[in-house]
């Protein structure tokens, strides 16, 4: 395991997309933990999902900042260059962290144009920023949010980062991948250590509504039917939130070294390399729902589930290999999709209630 070469005690820290399931749970783990820690959030708020569910995870991370100043939120677009210039002029943080994004792979087909904006000059802002802050006080480590997507539909299971990644199925996973690498020539340039980390499905309380786990709560619940991609047959490695955190934290505590042509980049899968097939996974989440009583006892699965074929831009399976991060972070997922199923609907049942 790589040492400990940052103690984020004391340290100003930018997150953006701090309003979202990620960066939430990330900036609450933070304000709980480490001592005299101060976030800087950035978020424009946008209502791809219900903007309340954002305003709710903000209350989360306010209270867990308490009374003072140990969290400043700035809501705006890190596609405006100003306003993110100016938060890092003004708040010099020493780790910035980017998980502000256009996500989802399905929406990016009918809107292309918030992937570019969000994900791409957004994400070129935040470099730039980067660039400009280096040096004293500037930023030490830059960390950012890449996916499983960029592996499209590789064969070579599980996914490891020496896999090829050059045959996105869709816009999001093409962004995804341009990000690591306009990361990685910044790193180059002008030295400044960057991690990507390629998250796997994250699902866990407070996540977020156009994923699976949430949308099909919600249809369930209201007697609606849901539809199950590629006939129940596709595979996602869900890595439970709690896990996703640790891993974050982990990788923020050590930037990477330098690699045999003297760049400080890394990217790392974070994934439960677990992978459960997605039939499966509806009848585990079915069960969790009954238990809390939010179906019936006579519930038939069967009249509520259509079994349809693939979606484009979707693939059919996704497995982390995490040996590298497991060696350089000891990063050992503790949550199992059961469990993690039944902590997710009992925070849906009680903040639905
Ligand atoms: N959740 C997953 O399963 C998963 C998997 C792979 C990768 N990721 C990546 O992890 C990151 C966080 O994902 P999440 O699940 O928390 O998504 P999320 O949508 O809940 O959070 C993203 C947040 O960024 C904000 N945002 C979007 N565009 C912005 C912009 N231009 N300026 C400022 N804020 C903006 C949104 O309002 C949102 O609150 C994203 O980069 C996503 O692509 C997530």
């Amino acid at each position: 395991m790589l040492e400990k070469d940052m103690s984020l005690d004391g340290k100003t820290i930018l997150i953006t997309g701090c309003a979202g399931f990620i960066g939430a749970a990330l900036a609450v783990e933070l304000l709980r933990e480490t001592k005299g820690v101060h976030i800087v959030g950035i978020d424009n708020m946008n209502d791809y999902y219900d903007a309340a569910l954002k305003e709710h995870r903000l209350g989360l991370v306010q209270s867990a900042a308490g009374r003072g100043s140990r969290f400043t939120f700035i809501r705006g677009s890190i596609a405006e260059q100003d306003l993110v210039r100016e938060a890092f002029r003004k708040y010099k943080p020493t780790v910035a962290v980017n998980l502000a994004a256009q996500a989802g792979v399905r929406h990016s087909i009918e809107n292309p144009g918030t992937y570019i904006e969000s994900n791409i000059t957004g994400f070129f802002n935040m470099l730039e920023a980067c660039r400009h802050s280096s040096g004293d006080g500037g930023v030490e480590h830059f960390l950012f949010a890449s996916s499983s997507s960029v592996y499209g539909n590789s064969k070579s299971i599980p996914y490891s980062t020496s896999d090829r990644t050059d045959c996105p199925v869709s816009l999001y996973a093409a962004t995804k991948k341009a990000d690591e690498l306009l990361a990685y020539s910044y790193a180059k340039l002008y030295g400044i250590p960057m991690t990507g980390l390629r998250f796997f499905t994250v699902y866990g309380p407070a996540g977020r509504p156009d994923m699976a786990y949430f949308d099909f709560s919600n249809r369930l619940t209201s007697g609606k039917t849901i539809q199950v991609y590629n006939y129940g047959n596709c595979r996602r490695d869900f890595t439970y939130i709690d896990d996703v955190v640790a891993g974050i934290r982990s990788a923020m505590e050590r930037a990477p070294r330098e690699d045999e042509d003297s760049v400080r980049y890394k990217v790392y899968n974070i994934g439960n390399h677990s992978p459960v097939k997605l039939l499966d996974f509806v009848h585990l989440l079915c069960g969790e729902l009954e238990r809390a009583g939010l179906l019936g006892a006579g519930f038939d699965l069967g009249s509520q589930m259509r079994l349809v074929g693939m979606q484009p831009g979707d693939v059919e399976s996704t497995y982390a290999d995490i040996s590298e991060t497991e060696r350089d972070f000891g990063f050992r997922p503790k949550t199992g999709l059961q469990e993690g199923l039944k902590r997710f609907v009992e925070w849906y049942s009680d903040y639905y209630r």
